[in-house]
């Protein structure tokens, strides 16, 4: 349609059609399996707002699509087509590695593939809309949705957010195999108070400026059609009803001009926050603010009417949100075609279909991080090979947010290494349960997890050890489950469970030659793990393919190139830490103080176990000093900064090379130190590359005491390594 007439449409709607489109219902409202009737009533949703609803959320699969977009329009007095909504994280049926994982690659361009795929999949399935990139930069482990962030540092967020917009929405959103993408949640949602999903979030206007803004930016600049809100207040304020966050920052600074729709039930939930005296005032408040849509909470539909009637709230306000969902609608070109890509044949064609399986597996390979490796890694083929532990034939490899993806599409590690390795001396045991007894596990696809009694866990225990004994080398799969992380997941503890902590122990007091394959949504303790085990191969939620990529890397076919996006803690009690620290005016460095008055802890080192930025492969490699081709810059000029990299191992490798600079003094306190880029060399052995990266002033702005991005002269260091630990830095000044 042209705007002109959308415009003529807008002003034929009535009131009710209008304020219909505001409104976000469950698909199962036109399934018959939900009905508006008790609980729902009372959220305010009746049969005839239901009929006017504008989009949906957690419908998938082309006919049951068709069916409701079909049966809804014939209802509907102008016929406007429904959009349907879902979560698509890490994957549609195809499941990458969770975006944890993904960030780990440091590759975004993988992950905008990925994106591409999921987007394929989820389009002929009948989705219009995902509920992602989430954005949100984390820094504390505690928080279960770590999982969903690519991490701590803002630039890495920046570039997979930017990705993964490109990768779901293509170049035209009317095109085949495009959804729209929703960044998410603004903003902030990342820094809860002691990790605790939902709590408060406290972030001075620099901080979340500095560091948690750039990402949600970076996917709206990249043309990002929806932005969700989050759950937490900003300066006090839930961020679903704060007019200075997103009619302020959002829409006039960032220039966002596409929906805002509210995490679910966030509009009614600022009675909770003790925002909003009541519904009427919280459907007034969120509108006030520029939220287009609400999620699942009715507040719309029941009190936005009476608020226009009463002229409380301007219907220009509800003419401007229904504008731009008409226009998301027309975007997608649904009113030409209602159905966009929803297509059964497809659906068989695409979905699971070998080339998606494929990347699936080559991100899964490129998200694993060695942490440890003292020789154990790449397993030797003359070794019988024990492979001990809950994750040996578990199939939940895909993470907490993979609601489409099923399990029985998923490879277990056992079934992997047999279908690759079928000659393999190995023998498999599960040494114990997942979890230890009693442990409670909640979860979207809810599984009772059978209980096992104590005999059977000595038995389980007892057989692993044997195992362990009978063979040269073992492979130990632990971790969390995957309900162990995620929405709602939330740990003061972060470490292995108990039972998992045992079996570690008894297998490696009998055996030397362990590596531990750790599965988990977030960063955890494992400091007992890297002391216990001669190798750490961290795997992350890897997805479907997860399990055969883990054999690609364990056979040595692929050497691990993973780096940590995330670091991780020596405890928890080190939370919330992350690399980018500033120095404080008493710095402490290991060693080199005798001052007892300096920014330490009493009982532990400051240093994450392993830092940001930090991961091995089976090779090794050297990176020369740093050179620049001049010691001073201006704003106009390029500052070139380079080494040699130089495989020193037996076997061919991928290193990440990492540009990290500090500015040494400015008008606000600055970071140690800040990523400012990144390159992946894979070189053979012995063979060696120069790698240069270009400094322009873009690379020195940051958020001044005058409230504006720009760069101030004075002194920087230029750090180029293997992780966030690159020392030795070269100096030049900005003038
Ligand atoms: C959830 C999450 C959000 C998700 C939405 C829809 O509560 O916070 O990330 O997209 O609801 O499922």
């Amino acid at each position: 349609m042209t705007v002109e007439a959308l415009q003529e449409l807008l002003d034929d709607m009535s009131l009710a059609e209008k304020i219909g489109q505001m409104n976000q219902v469950i698909g199962s409202f036109y399934t018959g399996e939900s009905v508006a009737t008790g609980p729902m009533a009372d959220k305010g949703f009746t049969e005839e707002n239901i009929g006017l609803a504008g989009s949906v959320i957690g419908v998938s699969g082309a006919d049951a699509e068709k069916r409701i977009q079909k049966g809804y329009m014939e209802k509907h007095p102008h016929q406007i087509p429904l959009l349907f909504m879902l979560d698509v994280i890490n994957g549609y049926r195809t499941v990458f590695p969770i975006p944890l994982g993904q960030g780990a690659a440091f590759e975004p361009e993988l992950s905008m593939r990925c994106a591409r795929m999921a987007a394929q999949e989820a389009a002929v399935s009948g989705v219009h809309v995902t509920f992602s990139p989430m954005a949100d930069l984390v820094r504390d482990a505690r928080w279960g949705r770590v999982m969903e962030s690519t991490g701590e540092d803002p630039y890495l967020n920046s570039l997979y957010a930017a990705a993964m917009v490109r990768g779901y929405q293509g170049e035209d959103l009317r095109k085949a195999g495009s959804v729209a993408a929703c960044v998410k949640h603004f903003a902030g949602y990342g820094a809860p108070d002691a990790g605790r999903d939902y709590n408060t979030v406290e972030l001075s206007e620099h901080t979340l400026r500095q560091f948690y803004l750039p990402a949600y930016e970076a996917g709206i600049q990249t043309g990002a059609a929806l932005v969700m809100t989050a759950f937490n207040t900003i300066d006090g304020i839930p961020a679903t009803g704060n007019r200075r966050l997103m009619r302020q920052i959002l829409r006039e600074e960032m220039g966002f001009d596409g929906v805002l729709i509210s995490d679910w039930a966030a509009i009614e939930e600022m009675l909770c926050h003790g925002y909003c005296a009541d519904r009427t005032q919280a459907a007034q408040r969120a509108v006030t603010a520029g939220v287009d849509v609400d999620m699942m909470s009715g507040v719309y539909a029941e009190q936005l009417t009476a608020l226009v009637q009463d002229g409380k709230v301007p219907e220009a306000l509800i003419d401007e949100a229904v504008m731009r969902i008409l226009t998301l609608k027309n975007a997608l070109g649904l009113f030409e075609a209602p159905f966009k890509d929803a297509d059964e044949e497809k659906e068989k064609q695409i979905i699971l279909c070998e080339e998606h399986r494929a990347l699936a597996r080559e991100a899964a390979r490129k998200s694993f991080v060695l942490l440890k490796n003292e020789g154990v890694l790449p397993l030797s083929d003359k070794k019988k090979t024990a492979y001990i532990g809950p994750y040996v034939d578990s199939r939940n490899l895909m993470g907490a947010w993979s609601i489409t993806g099923e399990t029985k599409d998923v490879a277990t590690l056992r079934e992997s290494v047999l279908e690759q390795c079928a000659d393999i001396d190995a023998v498999f045991c599960c040494g114990c349960p997942m979890t230890d007894s009693g442990r409670k596990l909640e979860g979207f696809l809810e599984c009772t997890d059978e209980m096992v009694s104590a005999e059977e866990q000595q038995r389980m225990m007892d057989e692993a050890v044997e195992a362990a004994k009978a063979c040269g080398q073992v492979v130990l799969l632990l971790g969390e489950d995957r309900r162990q992380s995620g929405e709602a997941a939330s740990s003061a503890g972060i470490q292995i469970p108990g039972i998992q902590q045992e079996l570690l122990d008894r297998v490696c007091a009998v055996c030397d030659q362990v590596a531990v394959v750790l599965f988990s949504g977030r960063p955890l303790d494992i400091r007992q793990i890297a002391e216990k085990a001669q190798a750490v191969l961290l795997a992350w939620m890897p997805g479907t393919e997860g399990a055969r990529a883990l054999v690609d890397v364990l056979s040595g076919r692929y050497s691990p190139s993973g780096k940590l996006p995330m670091s991780f803690p020596y405890c928890v009690g080190q939370v919330p830490v992350h690399y980018n620290e500033y120095p404080t005016g008493r710095p402490h460095v290991p060693g080199k103080d005798k001052d007892r008055f300096r920014s330490k802890y009493l009982d532990i080192p400051n240093s994450p176990l392993y830092l940001f930025g930090f991961g091995l492969t089976y090779t090794s490699f050297s990176v020369s000093p740093v050179v620049l081709d001049r010691d001073h810059m201006t704003k106009d000029e390029i500052l070139t900064a380079s080494v040699t990299v130089r495989n020193t191992g037996s076997v061919e490798g991928t290193e990440t090379v990492q540009l990290y600079i500090r500015d040494v003094a400015a008008s606000v306190v600055r970071p140690v130190k800040e990523l400012k880029g990144f390159c992946k060399v894979t070189l053979q052995p012995d063979e060696q590359q120069n790698v240069r990266f270009f400094i322009t002033e873009k690379e020195l702005c940051f958020l001044t005491e005058n409230g504006r991005w720009e760069s101030e002269p004075g002194a920087f260091e230029v750090f180029i390594g293997t992780s966030s630990l690159a020392d030795a830095p070269a100096r030049f000044e900005y003038r």
